[in-house]
């Protein structure tokens, strides 16, 4: 236990969102944070009903429950810790490190990170998957999946970060009440790689101008200025 935040370490569990979801209904959290983490993940999910691929030591699989049900912010303050441990962890890459609209961690246009927030009536389950010593990726992804192995030569201890990303999110979370503050919009706007770019979002074509103060993508199109609050976001040319 963490002075913020219980920890609860699994050596093998099908998903931690799955896990952290169960153990909330059953009423079987004493404080309100806590980090699900599991050594290996059997059942990975995504975000947009997709799987997330994971390996036992190359991939870093955590849950964090917090206190903020249904607040849209979370997952975008979710991406800023992230980011921020991230920074201070791997200083060589800190100036590429950016964010893809809403949650993926990206570096020179790969994914590093992916993000899936669930919401119950009680608490957020923001899970967090990271390729920390990947070196390779399924067919599927290896075009545009990329870890921090490939990137630094280096190999990472993923319950270590996963606590560093706890505190680091705690601590945001409890600054700013689970809102999407001016200074973190002014952050993640900072570090969005969607801005000034071509996006598609199923029908809708144009070009990402800005982030709204609840964090949707502002998409300009050939005739009409458009709030994406949800979904899935392609950058041409990028994924
Ligand atoms: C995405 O980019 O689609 C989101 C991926 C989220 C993966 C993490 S791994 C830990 C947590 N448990 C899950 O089943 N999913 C998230």
């Amino acid at each position: 236990m963490n002075n913020d935040f219980n920890i609860i370490r699994l050596k093998e569990t099908e998903s931690t969102n799955t896990y952290a979801k169960a153990l909330l209904k059953q009423g079987e959290l004493s404080a309100p944070f806590a980090l699900v983490f599991a050594d290996n993940q059997t059942k990975g999910r995504g975000r947009l009903g997709r799987t997330w691929e994971s390996r036992e030591g190359d991939t870093l699989c955590m849950s964090l429950v917090a206190p903020f049900p249904f607040k849209p912010a979370v997952t975008l303050l979710s991406a800023l810790a992230v980011h921020q441990t991230l920074t201070e962890i791997c200083k060589e890459i800190k100036e590429d490190l950016k964010i893809k609209w809403p949650n993926d961690i990206v570096i020179k246009n790969k994914k590093l990170c992916g993000i899936l927030t669930e919401s119950t009536d009680k608490a957020a389950v923001i899970g967090i998957g990271i390729n920390l010593n990947s070196t390779s990726f399924s067919d599927e992804i290896t075009s545009k999946a990329t870890s921090l192995k490939l990137l630094t030569d280096k190999e990472f201890d993923a319950f270590d970060i996963s606590q560093k990303i706890a505190e680091n999110l705690v601590n945001l979370l409890k600054k700013s009440n689970g809102e999407f503050t001016d200074s973190a919009h002014k952050e993640y706007t900072s570090l969005c790689i969607n801005l000034g770019r071509e996006v598609i979002c199923g029908d809708k074509k144009g070009i990402a101008t800005g982030i709204d103060k609840c964090g949707s993508l502002i998409i300009k199109t050939e005739d009409t200025t458009e709030k994406i609050s949800s979904g899935e976001v392609f950058i041409s040319g990028i994924y």
